[in-house]
């Protein structure tokens, strides 16, 4: 005979702890504390909105491709894009997150996303910049949260991270294209770069010593390491690459620092990230307004769906009964 009694809240405590301790994975069916739940809900939901609002300043562009190859490519990125967005709030509600609330908090501007698709696309070059430089710091925030302690999130970021260096890939093809055009492509690179830098820059999150929430996700490994220990590593993986595409990142202090063994790089402008995250940037209310109006245009898909499921149960249970 066997005994079955319930876990009291100090041993779902501890068992947590110990999950976390020996690196293993928390998976839907464990119970966590509150605060991991409300972290990690808030969390995913902010990296599904950005998935989903990131589709709109390059899908700006679909329409007006130079070829039909960078129109089929971009497509391509773009719907990845949507993909990365469906895990994600899959993972949300594997949580108990309920994703037309999720919905809602975007669309009314009560949770974020990523402030860098607040920020215009005015040409072509940008399709490559963001590729480069926006893809390549996703990538750099992403790769260690293939470790992160929840197991539904972990592995969505593994596809999700290929995919990524397939959008960073594309993007640098595409200015290497450029830098080998006419003067004119290659002022449109620069001055692509020049407008996207400190922005990509900003996509880490403020200073270490202003992020208050990052002891707390280090200790519970939903984040494996800090805001300012990440800008540092795209940055140092990014210069490199500036050079080989001949363009100048816009950063007079930026110089390699042999004793650190990194590049330094100059002061980052925090008050335009505040002003860009409270809904102050140039596009926020654009990007908003954009996807509440598709929300409402899809109203009727997902009635008609409701609708078909329902008849299906219905049908079902009419069999099940004759
Ligand atoms: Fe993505
Ligand atoms: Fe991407």
């Amino acid at each position: 005979m066997t005994m079955t009694t319930t876990p009291s809240e100090e041993e779902l405590h501890e068992r947590f702890e110990d999950t976390i301790a020996k690196d293993r994975r928390i998976e839907p069916r464990d119970w966590v504390p509150e605060g991991y739940r409300r972290t990690m809900i808030r969390q995913i939901a902010q990296h599904a909105h950005s998935e989903i609002i990131g589709m709109q300043p390059e899908g700006n562009w679909i329409t007006r491709a130079p070829s039909l190859r960078r129109k089929a490519i971009l497509l391509a990125k773009v719907q990845d894009e949507a993909g990365h967005g469906l895990y994600l709030y899959s993972a949300a509600e594997t949580l108990g997150a309920d994703r037309d609330d999720l919905t809602d908090k975007l669309i009314t501007g009560r949770q974020k996303y990523s402030s860098i698709f607040n920020y215009p696309t005015s040409t072509f070059a940008d399709v490559g910049v963001i590729g480069w430089l926006v893809d390549g710091a996703a990538i750099c925030n992403q790769v260690p949260l293939c470790r992160s302690s929840y197991g539904p999130y972990a592995r969505a970021m593994i596809r999700i991270c290929k995919e990524e260096s397939f959008h960073q890939r594309q993007g640098y093809e595409l200015l290497m294209t450029m830098m080998r055009g006419t003067p004119e492509q290659r002022e449109m690179v620069q001055d692509a770069t020049n407008r996207f830098w400190w922005p990509s820059l900003m996509m880490f999150g403020p200073p270490d010593d202003d992020s208050p929430n990052t002891a707390q996700s280090m200790a519970w490994k939903v984040k494996r390491h800090t805001n300012d220990e990440l800008r540092q590593r795209f940055v140092d993986m990014t210069v490199p690459q500036a050079e080989a595409l001949g363009v100048t990142l816009p950063d007079p202090d930026l110089a390699w620092n042999a004793e650190r063994g990194h590049y330094d790089f100059g002061r980052i402008d925090w008050s335009e990230l505040k002003q860009v995250i409270s809904g102050g940037g140039p596009c926020n209310a654009e990007r908003v307004a954009r996807r509440r109006h598709a929300h409402e245009d899809g109203a009727w898909v997902r009635e008609a769906a409701a609708a078909h499921a329902r008849k299906n149960r219905e049908r079902e249970r009419k069999e099940a009964v004759a």
